[in-house]
């Protein structure tokens, strides 16, 4: 956490080509799966954010060994020998993701103690679903309002209807089925690419999985799982900032090397809303042509319109002619980022529970906000671009959390943003 804050100088259109980074939400639980083995895992196209740092240091204080290579992106990862099973308190509090390393735990070394996983302020967030799948495969919980203690002395496979589709939980199932002993049936499992990609990646460990990507899954338990090298997948959240950014400055973006199809859901609606977009088989192009009409956007999990993206795809509905609608499906508390948003005078009425209506067009006007959250900071963020005069904002070591040098990304397109604060002073001067 430092003190930092951007300071953009808006009005200026993003023109130019962005190379996405690896997605946060598909390195994490990989690096969680590395536990899995006594072998290395390799994974290149590593982004190198807060979350990961934090997610290596947990799997690093539960013994295994780590060579992050900054210049190349790219992690080593040996997990040999366990030496604690106790996800320290710290890391559990600061980040949802820590509950990870559950399911490897379990799997791997029988046992596992977690406090209750913090994250994001969004709303309700509870690992109900891991926990009660970890039960059903045979898991003695243990649980008294603080930590999670579980213990299994090998698990076994079960058939599980998930109350709901979390990506965590999913995530956490799926590596605990691949060591069980005997077959994991999943219903109800989350669709999401991330979950996908961490499903490829244990089968390339040796784990028998089929139907990961869709709400089916089954998993036959295997003895032992081995290492891997792979190279991460594009983050399709950060893809869908830089496209909105483009769109919301008059200008026009190209996000280079995303996988398209993970994309579909903010092609479509920037295309409703009136921006022009191409798409190749690696990148996608948006600019606006004219004026944008309101749309409604409902934030529902994969393959609907992503909750990461709905902050800052209403902030783009802050331009559009008309009023549109917004409704947050997935998380209870997603809308925090609107009173912010109205500081630079945007025209936002939370209408009850998780909807907003959003009236446009508006003139944005610089003011200084606050990141509550990572994705209400990338809006502000998006927000300030095109905003008139200067906005500042503050607490951004919660976009750090998730976005790659979002601000030396962001000037390469043309964007007048500077980072103020304490880190900033400590980068080294270019020489
Ligand atoms: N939920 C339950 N019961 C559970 C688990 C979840 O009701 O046992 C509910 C939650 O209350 C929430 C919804 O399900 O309302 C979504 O939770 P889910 O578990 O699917 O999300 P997550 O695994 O905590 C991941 C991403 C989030 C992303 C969501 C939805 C990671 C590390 N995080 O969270 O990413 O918003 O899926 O796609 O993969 C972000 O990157 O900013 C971020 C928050």
């Amino acid at each position: 956490m430092n003190d930092d804050r951007f300071v953009i100088e808006g009005g200026v259109p993003l023109r130019g080509d962005v190379q996405i980074s690896g997605a946060k939400n598909a390195a994490l639980p990989i690096i969680a799966a590395a536990l899995l083995t006594r072998e290395d895992v390799v994974i290149d196209n590593l982004p190198l954010i807060e979350d990961i740092r934090h997610m290596l240091e947990l799997v690093e204080s539960l013994g295994a060994e780590v060579e992050l290579d900054e210049l190349e992106h790219s992690v080593r990862i040996r997990a040999r020998r366990l030496r604690s099973y106790e996800i320290p308190a710290g890391l559990a509090r600061s980040m949802r993701a820590s509950f990870l390393a559950m399911g490897p735990l379990l799997a791997r070394a029988g046992h596992g103690v977690a406090s209750q996983p913090g994250g994001c302020a969004i709303g309700r967030r509870p690992v109900n679903v891991d926990v009660k799948g970890f039960a059903a495969m045979g898991a003695n919980v243990e649980h008294d309002g603080e930590a999670y203690r579980i213990q299994a002395d090998r698990l076994v496979g079960a058939r599980l209807y998930l109350d709901y589709p979390s990506v965590t939980g999913t995530e956490d199932l799926l590596m605990a089925a691949s060591l069980a002993k005997g077959r994991t049936i999943i219903k109800h499992a989350a669709t999401e690419p991330e979950v996908a990609a961490l499903a490829e990646c244990l089968i390339r460990m040796g784990a028998k999985i089929r139907g990961a990507g869709t709400s089916l899954i089954e998993v036959e338990g295997v003895g032992e799982l081995y290492g891997v090298h792979l190279r991460c997948l594009p983050d399709r959240i950060e893809a869908g900032t830089f496209l909105v950014a483009g769109v919301m400055t008059g200008g026009d973006v190209t996000v280079q090397d995303v996988v398209v199809p993970h994309l579909d859901p903010v092609i479509h609606k920037l295309a409703e809303v009136g921006a022009l977009v191409e798409e190749g088989e690696t990148w996608v192009r948006a600019c606006a042509t004219g004026r944008l009409q309101a749309v409604e956007l409902q934030a529902l999990h994969y393959p609907g319109f992503p909750t990461d993206l709905q902050s800052v795809f209403s902030t783009l509905l802050t331009q559009c002619d008309g009023t549109s609608l917004v409704h947050e499906r997935v998380f209870d508390d997603r809308l925090g980022y609107v009173k912010e948003l109205r500081k630079l005078g945007a025209r936002i009425r939370v209408t009850g529970g998780q909807t907003a209506e959003i009236d446009g067009p508006t003139k944005l006007r610089g003011a200084t906000v606050r990141a509550a959250d990572l994705r209400a900071g990338a809006a502000l963020i998006v927000a300030g671009l095109a905003a008139e005069g200067t906005t500042e904002i503050e607490d951004i070591y919660h976009v750090d959390r998730g976005y790659e040098q979002l601000d030396t990304k962001l000037r390469a397109l043309g964007a007048r943003i500077e980072r103020m604060g304490a880190a900033a002073r400590a980068e080294p001067v270019p020489v």
